[in-house]
């Protein structure tokens, strides 16, 4: 059969898609398998109907592509895909929706409030406490996303959200440590794969930092308790079950310094597959490979 990895796409992850896609593209290549990058940004949905994959690997990040929409038209076309369906997609692109479902689960997430332009400023620093992250709700790789210490600076941090998302959340900000923690799995077979710590320049993992920087460092182990490493676990896999994940995913996760309690930022549920990305590095340390856990993935593709 022929294999399709999408990648690129619409979304601001573009660019983080389209390495995604490469290394998965080269992964099935390496293993024989017959493989062809699609990229919806630039082919049309009439196109992926002529390619006559069987299956296809959905490498691509953010909306249109992450976010159950390209998920629905595959089940559709009852083309087999990997990761989540519809629903888990759509909830976990939105992270209101997504905190909303935890806290109804009892698990931590950090305080929030939806943002526009009339917020009342005052309130909200008082409600969440400095400093503040403002970021899109419907975004991925920290796109429009700041650390405001200053309430005169809410609002220029909310106009920036803005322009990437009609959604703008302010959420407390959990001082400590960052780490993240992918599973994988469905169901009752869902499970965690090793924990990594982010040291990040400055304790800032941006957009940059994430994927262009020599100098932020991934630790896995932790170096932190293993009591400690399995409750970010337990908690990473309730998040996942709670939204209904399938295939696998990606939980990151804060450490409030002060409590020792973890805190759910996101889910991702098509995480990135690039040389900087953290779900290839925590399968590794894992012992398994890139090239074999991509072939994994795919097996587990359905509709
Ligand atoms: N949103 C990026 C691709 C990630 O979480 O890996
Ligand atoms: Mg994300």
């Amino acid at each position: 059969g022929k294999v399709g990895v999408l990648l690129g796409g619409k979304s601001g992850e573009r660019e983080i898609s389209l390495m995604s896609g490469k290394g998965v593209l080269e992964a099935l290549l390496s293993k024989g398998v017959k493989a062809h990058a699609f990229d919806p940004a630039e082919q049309s949905i009439s196109d992926l109907a002529k390619q006559q994959f069987d299956r296809v690997f959905i490498a691509l990040h953010g909306r249109y592509g992450e976010d159950g929409t390209m998920q629905g038209l595959l089940e559709q076309m009852k083309l087999p895909y990997t990761g989540s369906g519809v629903l888990a997609s759509a909830l976990a692109i939105d992270k209101q929706a997504t905190k909303r479902l935890w806290s109804s689960f009892n698990l931590a997430t950090p305080k929030f409030a939806m943002l526009n332009a009339n917020s009342d400023w005052n309130q909200i620093a008082k409600d969440l406490g400095l400093p503040i992250i403002v970021k899109p709700a419907r975004e991925g790789s920290s796109l429009g996303l700041s650390k405001v210490t200053n309430v005169a600076d809410l609002p220029k941090a909310y106009e920036m959200a803005a322009k990437l998302d009609r959604d703008v959340m302010a959420e407390q900000c959990i001082i400590g440590e960052e780490l993240t923690c992918p599973i994988v799995g469905d169901g009752v077979n869902a499970q965690p794969l090793p924990v990594i710590r982010i040291v990040a320049p400055d304790s800032n993992y941006d957009y940059h930092n994430k994927y262009f920087s020599d100098d932020t460092r991934y630790l896995c182990p932790t170096g932190l308790d293993v009591s400690l490493e399995k409750k970010v676990q337990d908690l990473a896999l309730s998040a996942y079950r709670a939204l209904g994940c399938k295939g696998w995913g990606r939980a990151d996760v804060m450490i409030d310094n002060q409590t020792g309690q973890p805190y759910l930022l996101e889910m991702n549920t098509a995480p990135g597959m690039t040389g900087h990305s953290l779900v290839p590095m925590a399968a590794r340390a894992a012992g398994v490979e890139y090239a074999d856990l991509v072939l994994w993935l795919l097996s587990k593709a359905g509709v």
